[in-house]
């Protein structure tokens, strides 16, 4: 997928005339930055955007033999020709750095098209007009443009393009209002008013055909109850936490008002909690155009939620007229896991919830508040585990372009893609800017494909120089503004984590300049500079933070960056891995580190001979914890495993019911439970290792996974004294295999079983 970029011939960018301006507004609004910090009380002032809908009417003397429509938006829009709908996604044209690069949309029409014909484009602010963190800034602008552009072909092989231009007209829109974070108020009853022609508008980002998969509706869960809270409101539960929209049917009088409010969550008093959506409303507002049976969703905005409170519903509730919908990028499910532990199921269907909640256009880290955002770290940590589900290739290569596009020119790379220019500026931490070697080296080992990692590799090597330059030392990455071990539990605040954070940077640095390395190898680049960068580093982050053969960050997260870095020398490990498990052990195998140290612990314990460690972790039920998490009911893995207690929510501010941070424990379970992982000899799954570790607490664990290589399937199970192994080797493919007790053998496809004493 190399983007096409596309010069639109005869169309350009047009907007609404200034009657699609609601009246000027003064606004004074305080909001805290995600750091924390306070971004000081300001006075704003601005127009605030109607959503205009964007008609072109013309008519048609020949029949062409090909019409091929191609359109673009500068805010969220859906598209009909004559009346039908020829959008590809719900999100249209998707969620990129607007400034830089905008994808299009193509679609042939031609059989939709008649004598007399009509182009209609229904918008809405989405992303672009978004208000970040409540700051009341829009994400990156002001107001909604469109541009449109069909070719029309005929026989005679003549071609005539009807290009958006300031002929087109700009009428009102029965969205009234409809914000990424606050949700729509919809009047059916408001009938479309002309407010004029449009007006040409600049935009100077290019435009890219959209290759990767659109955002489209999913599962579909009916409601599962009727609550009526203490105070006598009515909610109703889907019992899953999802992102998506509730879709109502309602058999009503025309004016009539319905109002929905989203929630993920009951307080402890059993009212909404909405607390950690911050300053998102997540409220639907809908008004009936028709007596009798009507059905009514959103049309672009979508809410994080597993509640839905009646705010106003004139009618019965009943739940059979409520379902739940679930829509996120259209991606290819590739693997399913199960085992004999009811709880680890339910654990991995949390995770594999998080993940459909955050794949929305990005990998966000929160489907609900007012933050959504393209968080490097959460999709950096979550990278592999996401890869098992489903096929994420072209959506994260086509994330990681913004990613690259934003890059700084002395190399840094921020935290989040696509940037805001608008809002509070990002930093650049470690653990969040090494997706950019991190992701890139990740698909290819999964897929195979080396075209991301070309992609990228000017990137990396540009972050690796910023690495070398950044702080005082050559070869360590000191100070800074990380988030280290971002909401690690084991100090007094897990916002300014125990880990120190000069050594996270550090051991960051040697895992990107030797993933650097590893990519230049595998591309055929020089990479001469960047190999004597990682042995300096690795010398100098050993001088500096191994003593007497163990690092001097003594924590979880520490421990584990160290043994799964490949900080020590083989002799140092044994001695680390103790102490490691004895700090496990000390927290009562509870989750105590956060973000960096929670996708490496399990893989630290186990490869350094504490598998038991690994699973007393795993199945710690005691808070905070994994499966703690689901004593509280989670369908959705959370910020913050400590979030929910015996005393109900928290009151924190990372709250969200819906971080798939934590979800990065798939890949253990599924590499390592189960034993089942790409080798980098044979990217893609080509070649493949199987080391599984069959735990009594679970009982039995498979996997059945599609790679681009072919379908493997791999499970043990204990029966009694013993083991019974099955593995699914595609053909072509090679399988080393290491049984516990067993030599290891090499297999090619085909279907095996064994059987071995437990
Ligand atoms: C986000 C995280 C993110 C973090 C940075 C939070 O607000 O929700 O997931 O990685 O900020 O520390």
């Amino acid at each position: 997928m190399t983007e096409k970029q596309i010069v639109f011939q005869k169309a350009c960018w047009i907007k609404a005339p200034s009657e699609a301006f609601k009246e000027e507004k003064e606004e004074t609004v305080t909001a805290e930055g995600t750091g924390g910090e306070v971004v000081a009380g300001r006075s704003e002032s601005e127009k605030e955007q109607l959503n205009p809908v964007f008609r072109k009417c013309f008519s048609l003397q020949k029949t062409p033999v090909r019409a091929v429509l191609r359109s673009s938006a500068c805010g969220i829009y859906r598209i009909f020709v004559n009346g039908s709908c020829v959008s590809h996604g719900l999100l249209d044209p998707g969620f990129t750095d607007y400034e830089k690069r905008i994808q299009f949309q193509e679609k042939d029409v031609t059989d939709l098209l008649s004598e007399e014909n009509e182009i209609r484009l229904l918008t809405a602010g989405g992303w672009a007009l978004a208000n970040l963190l409540g700051q009341g800034k829009h994400f990156f602008r002001d107001h909604i443009s469109v541009i449109a552009e069909l070719s029309l072909f005929f026989e005679d092989g003549t071609c005539e393009i009807i290009g958006s231009d300031e002929s087109w007209e700009c009428f009102s829109s029965f969205l009234i209002s409809s914000s990424h974070y606050d949700g729509e108020v919809i009047d059916y009853s408001a009938e479309p008013e002309l407010l004029g022609c449009t007006v040409a508008d600049h935009l100077e980002s290019n435009l890219f055909l959209q290759e990767k998969e659109p955002v489209a509706r999913q599962e579909r869960i009916p409601a599962e109850k009727l609550i009526i809270t203490p105070s006598g409101k009515r909610i109703i539960d889907f019992g899953q936490n999802l992102s998506g929209f509730a879709e109502v049917r309602v058999n009503g009088k025309r004016g009539d008002r319905i109002v929905l409010r989203h929630g993920e969550a009951l307080s402890g008093d059993g009212e909404l909690y909405t607390k950690n959506l911050r300053t998102a409303k997540q409220q639907m507002t809908y008004i009936l155009g028709k007596d009798g049976m009507n059905i009514l969703h959103p049309y672009f905005s979508y809410q994080g939620f597993r509640f839905v409170l009646l705010e106003e519903y004139p009618y019965q509730a009943d739940p059979a007229d409520f379902t739940a919908q679930a829509i996120y990028t259209d991606m290819k499910r590739t693997g399913i896991f199960s085992c004999g532990n009811e709880k680890i199921d339910r654990l991995y269907s949390c995770i594999l919830w998080n993940q459909r909640s955050n794949f929305i256009e990005i990998p966000t880290d929160c489907p609900q508040r007012d933050e959504r955002l393209g968080w490097l770290g959460d999709a950096e940590v979550f990278c592999r585990s996401a890869a098992f589900n489903y096929d994420v290739y072209s959506f994260y290569r086509t994330w990681l372009k913004d990613v690259a596009s934003e890059q700084l020119s002395d190399g840094s790379i921020r935290a989040i893609a696509p940037f805001n220019r608008n809002g509070y500026p990002f930093r650049t931490s470690a653990a969040w800017a090494d997706a950019v070697t991190i992701i890139p080296w990740e698909l290819y080992i999964q897929y195979g494909d080396t075209s991301c990692m070309e992609e990228m590799f000017p990137v990396m090597c540009r972050y690796v120089d910023y690495l070398h330059s950044a702080g005082p030392e050559e070869y360590l990455w000191l100070s800074g503004n990380h988030y280290g071990d971002w909401l690690a539990l084991d100090g007094p605040d897990p916002r300014h984590p125990l880990t120190d954070k000069d050594f996270i940077a550090s051991a960051y640095y040697a895992h990107s300049a030797e993933l650097l390395v590893k990519c230049g190898n595998v591309l055929g680049k020089d990479v001469r500079k960047y190999k004597n960068i990682y042995s300096e580093v690795r010398k100098a982050f050993r001088e500096r933070f191994i003593k007497e053969g163990l690092p001097t960050a003594m924590t979880e997260a520490g421990c584990a960056l160290a043994l799964c870095f490949g900080l020590l020398e083989e002799e140092e490990k044994p001695k680390t891995a103790r102490k490691l498990a004895e700090i496990c052990e000390g927290y009562k195998n509870r989750l105590m580190c956060g973000v960096v140290g929670a996708p490496l612990i399990l893989y630290a314990l186990s490869e350094n001979g504490y598998e038991k460690t690994a699973f007393d972790m795993l199945l710690c039920e005691e808070t905070p914890s994994w499966l703690g998490m689901l004593r509280f009911g989670a369908t959705t893995l959370w910020e913050r495993p400590d979030t929910f207690t015996e005393e109900g929510i928290k009151d924190i501010r990372n709250a969200s019911f819906n971080h798939y941070m934590f979800g990065s424990v798939l890949s253990w379970i599924t590499e390592c439970a189960v034993g089942i992982k790409a080798s980098e000899d044979g990217p893609g799954y080509r070649i493949f290792e199987w080391k599984p570790l069959p735990e009594e607490r679970l009982g039995k664990a498979g996997i059945d996974f599609l790679s681009r290589a072919g379908r493997i399937k791999a499970s043990w199970e204990i029966r009694g004294k013993e083991v019974i192994y099955s593995l699914k080797v595609p053909g072509g493919v090679l399988a080393g295999v290491c049984l516990p007790g067993k030599e290891r053998m090499e297999l090619e496809g085909g279907d095996y079983s064994f059987a071995a004493p437990l």
